[in-house]
């Protein structure tokens, strides 16, 4: 057992998801970020990263029309997700996108990358970075919502600093051939394009 557990794979997410941890729910506004940032999907291949009880993955799939794939290391997140499908939904698969063989994943290449409340718990920013590069197509979108720190307004400190730092925040725009963001309350939309 290591003396510090990373936050970027199932020892850490497993135990949350299984024990009734839930996370922010899309709300209005951030749906129409993304008609407004992704446009219509097309029936072009998305993969959502971090896809967790999956209503991104949904959102992209039924709404946006994006053939959507949900990707989580954890199984208790994903049973969640595959219960809500009554029909022809994503397709979810089970795996760390920061370690295992990413040519397993259903498509070769996407042309939307989404990751919403997962960048900030990555431990090697740069190699998630590079992974997500590898899968991006030509002219596609890698999609980011995240936590700021700082942009909190709590009297908690621990709770302020929720969020990414300027450093890792410069680290994820920096690279691009195009980078938009917008602001949704303490979160950050980032879409970004190589
Ligand atoms: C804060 S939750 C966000 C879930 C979902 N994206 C949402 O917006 O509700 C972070 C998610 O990332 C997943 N995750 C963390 N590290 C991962 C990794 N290395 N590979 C795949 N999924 C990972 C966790 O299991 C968890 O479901």
């Amino acid at each position: 057992m290591p003396l510090t557990t990373s936050t970027a794979g199932p020892a850490y997410w497993e135990p949350l998801w299984a024990a009734g941890r839930r996370y922010r729910r899309l709300c209005e506004a951030e749906k129409r970020l993304m008609a407004e940032h992704l446009g219509p999907g097309g029936g072009r291949p998305a993969l959502d990263v971090g896809s967790g009880d999956g209503s991104l993955a949904r959102h992209l799939h039924h709404e946006l029309g994006y053939r959507t794939t949900g990707v989580d290391c954890s199984p208790s997140a994903l049973a969640l997700a595959a219960a809500q499908d009554t029909g022809p939904g994503p397709a979810w698969r089970c795996a760390d996108i920061t370690t295992d063989d990413l040519s397993a994943l259903p498509d070769a290449a996407y042309a939307l990358v989404t990751c919403r409340l997962v960048y900030r718990w990555m431990d090697d920013k740069p190699g998630f970075l590079d992974r997500v590069r590898r899968l991006l197509a030509p002219g596609g979108t890698f999609w980011v919502v995240t936590g700021l720190a700082g942009r909190r307004t709590t009297t908690d400190p621990a709770r302020r600093e929720l969020g990414i730092s300027p450093a890792d925040a410069e680290l994820l725009a920096t690279g691009w051939s195009v980078v938009r963001t917008a602001d949704l309350d303490v979160l950050r939309c980032y879409a970004l394009r190589p």
